[in-house]
Protein backbone atom coordinates (compact mmCIF):
# COMPACT_ATOMS: atom_id res chain seq x y z
CA UNK A 1 0.00 0.00 0.00
CA UNK A 2 1.78 3.30 1.20
CA UNK A 3 5.62 2.77 1.14
CA UNK A 4 6.43 4.77 4.13
CA UNK A 5 9.22 7.52 3.61
CA UNK A 6 11.84 8.76 6.43
CA UNK A 7 12.96 12.31 4.72
CA UNK A 8 15.60 14.56 6.64
CA UNK A 9 15.71 18.71 6.17
CA UNK A 10 18.58 20.21 6.94
CA UNK A 11 17.45 23.25 7.21
CA UNK A 12 20.00 25.88 6.76
CA UNK A 13 23.07 23.93 8.04
CA UNK A 14 25.94 21.89 6.40
CA UNK A 15 28.11 24.16 4.03
CA UNK A 16 29.85 22.15 1.12
CA UNK A 17 32.29 19.95 2.46
CA UNK A 18 29.96 19.12 5.72
CA UNK A 19 26.62 18.45 3.55
CA UNK A 20 28.83 15.98 0.99
CA UNK A 21 30.51 14.14 4.07
CA UNK A 22 26.99 13.68 6.00
CA UNK A 23 25.72 12.27 2.78
CA UNK A 24 28.69 9.97 2.48
CA UNK A 25 28.46 8.89 5.86
CA UNK A 26 24.89 8.12 5.52
CA UNK A 27 25.43 6.21 2.60
CA UNK A 28 27.77 4.12 4.25
CA UNK A 29 25.78 3.36 7.45
CA UNK A 30 22.50 1.99 4.63
CA UNK A 31 25.27 0.10 2.33
CA UNK A 32 24.17 -3.43 2.41
CA UNK A 33 20.91 -3.05 4.39
CA UNK A 34 17.64 -2.98 2.48
CA UNK A 35 15.88 -0.48 4.19
CA UNK A 36 11.93 -1.44 3.99
CA UNK A 37 11.20 3.29 3.45
CA UNK A 38 11.92 5.25 1.21
CA UNK A 39 14.37 7.94 1.98
CA UNK A 40 15.16 11.38 1.21
CA UNK A 41 17.59 13.89 2.13
CA UNK A 42 17.09 17.49 1.74
CA UNK A 43 20.22 19.55 1.58
CA UNK A 44 20.57 23.72 1.24
CA UNK A 45 20.72 24.41 -2.27
CA UNK A 46 24.56 25.16 -2.62
CA UNK A 47 24.94 22.00 -1.89
CA UNK A 48 22.41 19.93 -3.80
CA UNK A 49 24.63 18.84 -7.18
CA UNK A 50 27.52 17.79 -4.78
CA UNK A 51 25.52 15.50 -2.62
CA UNK A 52 23.27 13.98 -5.82
CA UNK A 53 26.93 12.83 -6.87
CA UNK A 54 27.44 11.11 -3.37
CA UNK A 55 23.76 9.69 -3.70
CA UNK A 56 24.10 8.33 -6.88
CA UNK A 57 23.42 4.56 -6.72
CA UNK A 58 22.28 4.41 -2.82
CA UNK A 59 18.60 4.41 -2.27
CA UNK A 60 18.29 7.65 -0.76
CA UNK A 61 16.77 10.16 -2.95
CA UNK A 62 17.73 13.92 -2.87
CA UNK A 63 14.92 16.76 -2.66
CA UNK A 64 14.89 20.78 -2.02
CA UNK A 65 14.23 22.58 0.87
CA UNK A 66 12.13 25.06 -0.98
CA UNK A 67 11.12 26.07 -4.65
CA UNK A 68 9.78 29.44 -6.50
CA UNK A 69 6.80 28.79 -8.88
CA UNK A 70 8.07 30.98 -12.08
CA UNK A 71 10.23 28.45 -14.51
CA UNK A 72 12.55 31.44 -15.30
CA UNK A 73 12.92 35.73 -15.03
CA UNK A 74 14.21 38.36 -13.51
CA UNK A 75 13.62 36.93 -9.53
CA UNK A 76 16.91 37.38 -7.65
CA UNK A 77 17.30 34.75 -5.71
CA UNK A 78 15.20 32.23 -6.55
CA UNK A 79 15.14 28.62 -8.02
CA UNK A 80 12.95 26.93 -10.22
CA UNK A 81 11.70 23.43 -10.90
CA UNK A 82 14.16 23.07 -13.62
CA UNK A 83 16.89 23.61 -11.78
CA UNK A 84 15.73 21.35 -8.35
CA UNK A 85 15.67 18.43 -11.22
CA UNK A 86 18.65 19.26 -13.24
CA UNK A 87 20.71 18.51 -10.22
CA UNK A 88 19.15 15.97 -9.32
CA UNK A 89 16.05 16.42 -7.07
CA UNK A 90 12.93 14.02 -6.70
CA UNK A 91 11.50 15.66 -4.16
CA UNK A 92 10.97 19.40 -2.84
CA UNK A 93 9.25 20.28 0.77
CA UNK A 94 6.76 23.15 0.18
CA UNK A 95 4.96 25.03 3.06
CA UNK A 96 7.84 24.35 5.63
CA UNK A 97 6.34 26.32 8.99
CA UNK A 98 9.50 28.01 9.27
CA UNK A 99 9.13 29.41 5.63
CA UNK A 100 5.34 30.35 6.57
CA UNK A 101 6.52 32.34 10.23
CA UNK A 102 9.46 33.79 8.97
CA UNK A 103 9.25 34.42 4.82
CA UNK A 104 5.49 35.17 4.19
CA UNK A 105 4.37 31.83 3.30
CA UNK A 106 0.92 31.32 2.84
CA UNK A 107 -1.55 28.67 1.31
CA UNK A 108 -1.51 30.58 -1.82
CA UNK A 109 2.16 30.43 -2.33
CA UNK A 110 2.15 27.14 -1.00
CA UNK A 111 -0.57 26.26 -4.32
CA UNK A 112 1.01 27.98 -6.84
CA UNK A 113 4.89 25.94 -5.38
CA UNK A 114 2.77 22.97 -5.76
CA UNK A 115 1.51 23.65 -8.88
CA UNK A 116 5.11 23.99 -10.74
CA UNK A 117 6.53 21.18 -8.07
CA UNK A 118 3.78 18.77 -10.28
CA UNK A 119 4.29 20.18 -13.29
CA UNK A 120 8.04 18.98 -13.10
CA UNK A 121 7.30 15.34 -12.27
CA UNK A 122 8.90 16.42 -8.95
CA UNK A 123 6.88 14.59 -5.31
CA UNK A 124 5.98 17.50 -3.03
CA UNK A 125 6.07 16.95 0.57
CA UNK A 126 3.81 19.79 1.78
CA UNK A 127 4.11 20.63 5.17
CA UNK A 128 0.65 21.83 7.25
CA UNK A 129 0.43 22.62 11.14
CA UNK A 130 -1.04 24.64 14.13
CA UNK A 131 0.85 26.68 16.67
CA UNK A 132 0.38 25.78 20.03
CA UNK A 133 -1.96 28.65 20.55
CA UNK A 134 -4.06 27.54 17.75
CA UNK A 135 -4.04 24.21 19.26
CA UNK A 136 -4.97 25.50 22.63
CA UNK A 137 -8.13 27.88 21.45
CA UNK A 138 -9.83 24.87 19.71
CA UNK A 139 -8.89 25.99 16.44
CA UNK A 140 -6.41 23.15 15.69
CA UNK A 141 -8.81 21.24 12.61
CA UNK A 142 -10.10 24.75 11.50
CA UNK A 143 -6.54 25.75 10.62
CA UNK A 144 -5.33 22.21 9.51
CA UNK A 145 -8.38 22.40 7.00
CA UNK A 146 -8.13 26.03 5.95
CA UNK A 147 -3.91 24.94 5.26
CA UNK A 148 -4.97 21.76 2.89
CA UNK A 149 -8.23 23.54 1.51
CA UNK A 150 -6.46 26.22 0.21
CA UNK A 151 -3.27 25.08 -0.61
CA UNK A 152 -3.91 22.28 -2.45
CA UNK A 153 -7.23 24.51 -4.57
CA UNK A 154 -7.90 23.63 -7.97
CA UNK A 155 -5.99 20.63 -7.98
CA UNK A 156 -7.52 17.81 -9.66
CA UNK A 157 -7.19 14.07 -8.31
CA UNK A 158 -4.80 13.18 -10.92
CA UNK A 159 -2.48 15.32 -10.28
CA UNK A 160 -2.45 14.95 -7.10
CA UNK A 161 -0.61 11.09 -7.09
CA UNK A 162 2.16 11.65 -5.82
CA UNK A 163 1.48 14.43 -3.02
CA UNK A 164 2.92 13.60 0.47
CA UNK A 165 1.78 15.76 2.99
CA UNK A 166 3.77 15.99 6.23
CA UNK A 167 1.74 17.13 9.29
CA UNK A 168 3.94 19.34 11.68
CA UNK A 169 2.98 20.65 14.58
CA UNK A 170 5.01 23.92 15.01
CA UNK A 171 5.06 23.71 19.03
CA UNK A 172 7.08 20.65 18.55
CA UNK A 173 9.34 21.31 15.47
CA UNK A 174 12.85 21.28 17.06
CA UNK A 175 11.17 21.88 20.85
CA UNK A 176 12.25 18.22 21.64
CA UNK A 177 8.53 18.27 22.16
CA UNK A 178 6.88 14.97 20.28
CA UNK A 179 3.04 14.98 19.51
CA UNK A 180 2.20 11.94 21.11
CA UNK A 181 1.38 8.80 19.48
CA UNK A 182 -2.19 9.10 19.59
CA UNK A 183 -2.13 13.24 19.03
CA UNK A 184 -0.11 12.47 15.72
CA UNK A 185 -2.45 9.30 14.55
CA UNK A 186 -5.81 11.68 15.63
CA UNK A 187 -4.65 14.68 13.42
CA UNK A 188 -3.59 12.02 10.25
CA UNK A 189 -6.69 10.46 10.30
CA UNK A 190 -8.81 13.63 9.84
CA UNK A 191 -5.91 15.12 7.24
CA UNK A 192 -6.68 11.61 5.56
CA UNK A 193 -11.06 12.02 5.37
CA UNK A 194 -10.06 15.99 4.84
CA UNK A 195 -8.38 14.69 1.71
CA UNK A 196 -11.20 12.07 0.92
CA UNK A 197 -14.05 14.56 1.26
CA UNK A 198 -11.62 17.04 -0.95
CA UNK A 199 -10.92 14.75 -3.90
CA UNK A 200 -11.67 10.92 -3.51
CA UNK A 201 -11.01 8.60 -0.74
CA UNK A 202 -8.49 6.77 -3.22
CA UNK A 203 -6.35 9.56 -3.59
CA UNK A 204 -6.66 10.27 0.23
CA UNK A 205 -5.98 6.34 0.57
CA UNK A 206 -2.68 6.58 -1.20
CA UNK A 207 -1.60 10.11 -0.33
CA UNK A 208 1.55 9.74 2.51
CA UNK A 209 1.20 11.30 5.90
CA UNK A 210 4.67 11.86 6.94
CA UNK A 211 4.40 12.80 11.33
CA UNK A 212 7.19 16.04 12.04
CA UNK A 213 8.22 17.67 14.71
CA UNK A 214 11.25 15.83 17.34
CA UNK A 215 11.14 12.60 16.02
CA UNK A 216 13.72 10.86 16.87
CA UNK A 217 15.38 7.37 16.76
CA UNK A 218 13.36 6.27 20.18
CA UNK A 219 10.08 8.04 19.41
CA UNK A 220 9.77 6.95 15.49
CA UNK A 221 8.63 3.31 15.94
CA UNK A 222 5.70 4.18 18.55
CA UNK A 223 4.70 7.02 15.88
CA UNK A 224 5.23 4.33 13.14
CA UNK A 225 3.14 1.90 14.99
CA UNK A 226 -0.34 4.63 13.99
CA UNK A 227 -2.10 3.44 10.79
CA UNK A 228 -1.78 6.93 9.15
CA UNK A 229 1.72 7.48 9.97
CA UNK A 230 3.05 7.74 6.79
CA UNK A 231 7.03 8.13 7.84
CA UNK A 232 8.65 11.19 9.38
CA UNK A 233 10.04 14.36 8.06
CA UNK A 234 13.08 14.70 10.56
CA UNK A 235 14.94 18.09 11.22
CA UNK A 236 17.47 17.95 13.90
CA UNK A 237 18.22 14.53 14.33
CA UNK A 238 18.33 14.37 10.18
CA UNK A 239 21.81 16.04 10.78
CA UNK A 240 24.02 13.24 12.07
CA UNK A 241 24.05 10.30 9.54
CA UNK A 242 24.23 7.40 12.48
CA UNK A 243 21.01 9.18 14.49
CA UNK A 244 19.61 9.59 10.97
CA UNK A 245 19.82 5.65 10.06
CA UNK A 246 19.02 4.95 13.14
CA UNK A 247 15.55 6.58 12.81
CA UNK A 248 15.53 5.03 9.50
CA UNK A 249 15.86 1.32 10.38
CA UNK A 250 13.49 2.07 13.80
CA UNK A 251 10.83 2.84 11.36
CA UNK A 252 10.94 -0.12 9.58
CA UNK A 253 9.63 -1.86 13.07
CA UNK A 254 5.97 -0.34 12.40
CA UNK A 255 3.16 -3.01 12.80
P1 LIG B 1 12.79 18.85 14.11
O1 LIG B 1 12.30 19.60 12.76
O2 LIG B 1 12.86 17.39 13.78
O3 LIG B 1 14.14 19.43 14.40
O4 LIG B 1 11.78 19.14 15.15
C1 LIG B 1 11.32 19.03 11.94
C2 LIG B 1 11.06 19.93 10.76
O5 LIG B 1 11.06 21.15 10.93
O6 LIG B 1 10.84 19.45 9.63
Amino acid sequence: MRKPLIAGNWKMHKPLSEAVGTARALVECLKGRAPSVDIMIAPPFTALAAVNEVLSGSSVALGAQHVFWEPKGAFTGEVSVDMLVSVGCRYVIIGHSERRQFFGETDDTVNRRLRAAFSAGLIPVVCVGETEAERDTGKMFEVLDKQIRNGLKGLASDDLGRLVVAYEPVWAIGTGRTATSAQAQEVHAVIRSNLAELFDPSLANETRILYGGSVKPDNIAELMRMPDVDGALVGGASLEAETFAAIIYHSGERG
